[in-house]
């Protein structure tokens, strides 16, 4: 796996999955399927035998789009945790499947925040010459999305107010749209959209360090809304 995140944001990744993926051992993983042009509805197809030791949940798609199913699809370009694009959801938790690592039994769906185009491929929306900070769902998403509960377990990114100075480097880097620029005040306005440690470009970024990771569920540091 490829690695651009500290030790210990991904120790941290590796921690909060409760499941260490070490030793020789295969996977079973659940992958949802959906192609909104063909109507229907989503379904799961299953698969048993994947190796996955020492390998990112992107490795474990790559194995099974190479030697189970080639019409799977699925979304990368950088895979070294720069470009945001693999986001997904494995087990409830929003992360990046390039950084994530794999886990012995895994169900992995695409990110619910945005409408899907086809299986784990989402539609961005995200307007990057704005910054990112107007991050808008295109299409139908109820129709596309996972619509399945974000896991109350894991990290999230939050901005400690008593650091930060408005700068906006977090608003333009964020590829989910976790923070806003809202009446001169940058804003965590959907935390539960956070990829978490195997993201942290907005930790990365913030030359403040105003940006920490916090267990999901707690608002303490969090900017009220509006
Ligand atoms: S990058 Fe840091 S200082 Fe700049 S707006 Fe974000 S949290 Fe604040
Ligand atoms: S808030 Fe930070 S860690 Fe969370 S998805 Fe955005 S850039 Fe990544
Ligand atoms: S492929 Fe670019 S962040 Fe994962």
């Amino acid at each position: 796996m490829e690695e651009r995140r500290s030790a210990e944001a991904m120790e941290a990744s590796v921690l909060e999955s409760g499941i260490v993926s070490s030793g020789e051992g295969l996977a079973h993983v659940k992958v949802r399927r959906y192609d909104p042009t063909a109507g229907g509805q989503p379904s799961y197809d299953e698969f048993d035998g994947i190796p996955f030791a020492d390998r990112s949940v992107l490795d474990v798609l790559h194995s099974i789009y190479q030697e189970r199913d080639p019409s799977l699809a699925y979304r990368h370009v950088c895979t070294k945790g720069f470009c945001g694009s693999c986001m997904l959801v494995v087990n409830g938790l929003p992360v990046l499947a390039c950084q994530y690592p794999a886990l012995a039994d895994m169900t992995i769906e695409p990110h619910p925040k945005f409408p899907v185009i086809r299986d784990l491929v989402v539609g961005l929306g995200l307007d990057v010459a704005e910054g990112r900070k107007d991050a808008v769902i295109v299409g139908d998403a109820a129709a596309g999305s996972s619509a399945e509960a974000v896991s109350a377990v894991g990290s999230r990114a939050d901005i400690d107010p008593k650091a930060c100075v408005h700068c906006q480097d977090c608003v333009a880097v964020c590829p989910v749209g976790v923070y806003s620029f809202v009446s001169k005040r940058v804003k965590v306005i959907d935390p539960d959209s956070c990829l978490g440690p195997s993201c942290n470009m907005c930790v990365d970024t913030c030359w403040k360090m105003a940006i920490k990771m916090v267990p999901r569920g707690n608002h303490d540091l969090q900017y009220p809304i509006g």
